[in-house]
């Protein structure tokens, strides 16, 4: 466990705090370009909730962006201006399953931030990565609920070291 703990870069410079904020904030920019496309696009009485709820997911991630670029800079680094790639579909399910996959993945890189936000008593930062990862949760509850599937366990992270063996225990540890 200890092990493990290591190779999730627990103790890490301001610098690669930064670096790893910028790499979140892209994530977010691609929540916000994904829901808002996604949510006009949506067809068919059986979306109709959830396009109006992908709606609301837009505006809650440009929300994130802000406070992660708010952080950036209180840190003393630039904030991105690239987002990740958005996939797109016509197809309302593929759209949906894109959706839930990078909010696994960004409440799996959040769970790792917060850890290290604590381990470099950056208190105000963990705040508010807290605050951003219960809607990231909530957004995959709504997504996952639309699918009528359970919630999928967070994709944490791999790292160089073990990262397959921690991704997989991960899973392990949930299923
Ligand atoms: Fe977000
Ligand atoms: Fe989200």
């Amino acid at each position: 466990m200890t092990k493990e703990n290591n190779t999730t870069e627990l103790n890490i410079t301001r610098e690669r705090m930064i670096q790893l904020l910028n790499e979140d904030l892209a994530g977010e920019y691609q929540a916000i370009i994904a829901y808002t496309v996604y949510s006009q696009v949506l067809k068919g009485a059986a979306y109709t909730d959830i396009a109006r709820e992908l709606e609301a997911h837009a505006g809650e991630e440009l929300a994130h962006a802000i406070k992660i670029a708010k952080q950036i800079d209180y840190l003393g680094g630039m904030p991105c201006v690239i987002p990740k790639p958005v996939a797109t579909s016509t197809d309302p399910v593929a759209m949906l399953r894109a959706d839930l996959e990078n909010e696994r993945v960004t409440v799996g890189r959040y769970r790792e931030r917060i850890r290290q936000a604590e381990a470099m008593g950056e208190f105000a930062l963990s705040e508010t990565l807290r605050a951003i990862i219960v809607q990231e949760q909530e957004h995959e509850i709504d997504l996952s609920a639309a699918l009528d599937i359970d919630v999928p366990p967070a994709r944490e992270p791999a790292h160089k070291n073990n990262g397959r063996s921690q991704v997989k225990n991960h899973y392990a540890s949930r299923r």
